[in-house]
């Protein structure tokens, strides 16, 4: 069956307004395909699955290009969850992530995923968030305001 999905990591022939719907039906982010576009071609790397002509998953990671870089947005469609596409996808983000620090901020539930590619739990993470993004922040117990 992972046959008929392919990889990619060509920007040019992305319909920005699916991904944008896969991203919100995966509760991921409610955000417009603009400023998806902006955020994919402003990264460092990324990557996309496809079955036939049907986006079903992308991932993307910013990055230095020397120490450091951090995933973002990793969402496979829901019909398509199970199916070993999130391996492909996070299989071939980290092949273009060869450096020595990979940080990521994981979905609560989804760390076992991001484990099976060698992740562990930081304990030493902190985060500045503004505005709305810091009160779902706190209420979700992301951010604790104490810190
Ligand atoms: C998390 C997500 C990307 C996983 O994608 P997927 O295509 O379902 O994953 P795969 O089928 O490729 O699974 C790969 C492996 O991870 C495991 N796995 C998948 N989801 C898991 C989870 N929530 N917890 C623990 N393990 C999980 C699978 O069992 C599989 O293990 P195996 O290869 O040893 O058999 C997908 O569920 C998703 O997009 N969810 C909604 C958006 C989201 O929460 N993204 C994460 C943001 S941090």
């Amino acid at each position: 069956m992972q046959t008929e999905y392919d990889l990619s990591d060509e920007l040019s022939t992305i319909d920005w307004w699916a991904l944008a719907n896969v991203m919100a039906a995966a509760n991921l982010f409610d955000r417009k395909a603009f400023d998806i576009a902006r955020a994919f071609h402003g990264s460092y790397a990324s990557v996309f699955v496809h079955k036939g002509d049907e986006l079903v998953a992308a991932a993307r990671a910013t990055s230095d290009g020397v120490y450091y870089a951090t995933v973002f947005d990793v969402v496979v469609a829901a019909e398509h969850q199970g199916c070993g596409v999130g391996r492909m996808l996070m299989a071939g983000l980290l092949a273009k992530l060869p450096f020595e620090r990979i940080f990521l901020t994981s979905v609560f539930g989804k760390e076992d995923f991001y484990a099976k590619f060698g992740f562990l739990r930081q304990t030493n993470a902190m985060g500045l968030y503004e505005g709305p993004a810091l009160t779902s922040a706190v209420q979700r117990g992301i951010l604790q305001a104490d810190a």
